[in-house]
């Protein structure tokens, strides 16, 4: 009796070493493109987070009134705004993590990749002043398209002589996201308990979410059910690029997939345990070199890149019908970095 209540007083002190913000270690974080429709929520999000110690807002303009606006929020985090070239390296000075949602979102009728012309450079660019001025932060790309952002980002500090793969991740988090409020309304339970991986890429058919592995598990949805949940998720992108009729795509969603990785991400590098989280990352699961998976997080970035358990024949056919976009994606985005 007397060692099952120490044990649970150890177990509620550990709890509270890992939350409370006064024992948890000095963090910085930067969001580059912070002024935009991801970065402000995200700004605001990670400045709820006691984790961060230090938020650095970075844009080619509007960071300064975003940087007041939310710096006036009692918590924890100093707040700095930069903007333009020139401050980029003071922005990402000492960074612990460097969250990127900077670039041209979609509109109604193009697809993720035709906004490589314009996001491929501007992701080159920020990632040169990274592997510069903060080389060892991690680093959680958001910007599209995204399954050829993060090679890109690669080829960069491979350049420079900095690329560590354990510190380089595609945020895949809002499929995931997606998958679990579509699946807990369809399977009809309360959505706060779900659990559903997302592996593969982040555009169209490379999203492949595994509800055979959804926990709780369901044995109410028919096999019309599962392709119509598989095919909702990997066009959530599209669901709200055309609701918003030309006004961008998903950024509050966005933003809170962005928030929850990043947290992720902190609390990683901060030693709690069993932190694992669905991302695009380099890879040996598939014959791909970069691929979305079941990722453990630790104190220096990915842990483990974690296997993909058993596939559902329909996964198994979504799988294999994936690989070939996926992979001139990541080939195009290389042959950019080391050309340009
Ligand atoms: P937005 O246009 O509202 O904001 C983008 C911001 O980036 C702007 O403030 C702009 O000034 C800034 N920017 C442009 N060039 C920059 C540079 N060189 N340095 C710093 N900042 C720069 O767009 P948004 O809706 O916030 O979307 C941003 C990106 O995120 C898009 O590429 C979009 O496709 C992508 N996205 C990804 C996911 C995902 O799941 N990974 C989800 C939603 C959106
Ligand atoms: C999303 O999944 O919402 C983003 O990748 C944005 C987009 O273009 O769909």
């Amino acid at each position: 009796r007397m060692s099952l209540l120490r044990s649970a007083s150890q177990h509620l002190r550990r709890r509270r070493d890992y939350s409370s913000a006064s024992a948890s270690p000095e963090r910085k974080v930067a969001i580059l493109g912070a002024a935009g429709g991801i970065g402000q929520p995200l700004a605001l999000l990670m400045k709820l987070n006691p984790l961060v110690s230090s938020l650095s807002l970075y844009d080619i303009a509007a960071t300064p009134g975003v940087a007041a606006d939310v710096s006036h929020i009692n918590t924890r985090a100093l707040v700095k705004g930069f903007v333009g070239d020139d401050q980029l390296g003071e922005a990402l000075e000492g960074a612990d993590l460097v969250i990127i949602p900077a670039g041209v979102p979609r509109k109604p009728g193009m697809t993720r990749d035709d906004l490589f012309k314009i996001n491929a450079g501007i992701v080159k660019g920020l990632c040169t002043a990274i592997a510069r001025h903060c080389p060892n932060a991690l680093v959680n790309m958001i910007s599209n398209p995204v399954n050829s952002t993060v090679p890109i980002a690669a080829e960069v500090f491979k350049k420079a002589g900095t690329y560590d793969e354990k510190k380089l991740f595609g945020v895949t988090t809002l499929d995931v996201v997606r998958a679990k409020t579509f699946y807990a309304g369809k399977a009809n339970v309360p959505v706060t308990g779900v659990n559903v991986p997302v592996v593969g890429g982040h555009a169209g058919i490379t999203i492949l979410p595994l509800f055979s592995q959804a926990t709780p598990a369901s044995n109410a949805l028919s096999h019309e059910d599962l392709l119509a949940l598989t095919k909702r998720t990997q066009d959530g992108g599209t669901e709200v690029v055309e609701a918003k009729a030309g006004k961008g795509s998903a950024t509050l969603s966005m933003a809170y997939a962005g928030a929850v990785f990043g947290d992720a991400c902190l609390k990683g590098l901060n030693g709690v345990p069993d932190i694992v989280e669905c991302s695009f990352v380099q890879s040996t699961v598939t014959e791909l070199p970069f691929f979305a998976s079941k990722v453990r997080l630790g104190k220096s970035g990915v842990e483990e890149v974690m296997g993909l358990g058993e596939l559902s024949a329909l996964e198994k056919e979504g799988l294999e019908s994936l690989k070939g976009e996926l992979l001139s994606s990541i080939e195009k985005g290389v042959k950019f970095a080391q050309e340009s």
